[in-house]
């Protein structure tokens, strides 16, 4: 078990443009495994390879049913091909303490990604699932979930995020 520390914004890395995976390898297998371990002990509920400093097309996306499983859908070099309908709803994200606020998101997506072994991958999804998928694959392109909130908000954010590093000091 080897968690990874979670780096949070406004680290650069997390609005860096992650890179195509393309190699399938015991290493991806590792970054994979670490990957669950960080995102469940957070605990959160999706994590993209960004968010612990590794700049690749790489998400975890949890789909427990019931406290304490952890059953997670990996999926590299994920795109979302169409979306329809829309959902307001509040969000957070391990990489934006102390921020929940509402996003609109697409209620229903096609996905086309690749899994482990490389295979390709192509469903849908809809509601919770969808919008996680949503908020991972956002993270590949360096866009975090405050980018969604009025400029007002996220000035706002950014003045009690400036409070809040100045007393762990
Ligand atoms: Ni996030």
């Amino acid at each position: 078990m080897a968690i990874r520390e979670i780096i949070t914004y406004p680290h650069p890395v997390l609005r860096q443009k992650a890179e195509t995976i393309t190699e399938f390898n015991e290493e991806l297998k590792t970054l994979v495994k670490d990957m669950a371990d960080t995102m469940y002990q957070a605990p959160g509920v999706g994590l993209a390879a960004n968010q612990i400093g590794v700049a690749r097309r790489l998400v975890l996306v949890d789909r427990s049913t019931r406290e304490g499983e952890q059953n997670f859908l990996v999926l590299i070099n994920p795109e979302i091909t169409q979306g329809e309908g829309a959902v307001v709803q509040e969000e957070g994200c391990l990489s934006v303490i102390d921020c929940y606020d509402k996003v609109k998101r697409y209620r229903k997506i096609h996905v086309t990604a690749q899994d482990m072994d490389g295979k390709p991958l192509e469903f849908d999804a809809e509601d919770r699932f969808a919008r996680i998928i949503q908020h991972e694959v956002d993270h590949l392109l360096g866009t975090l979930f405050i980018d969604h909130l009025s400029s007002l908000k996220r000035t706002m954010y950014k003045r009690k995020l400036k409070k809040i590093l100045k007393n762990q000091q």
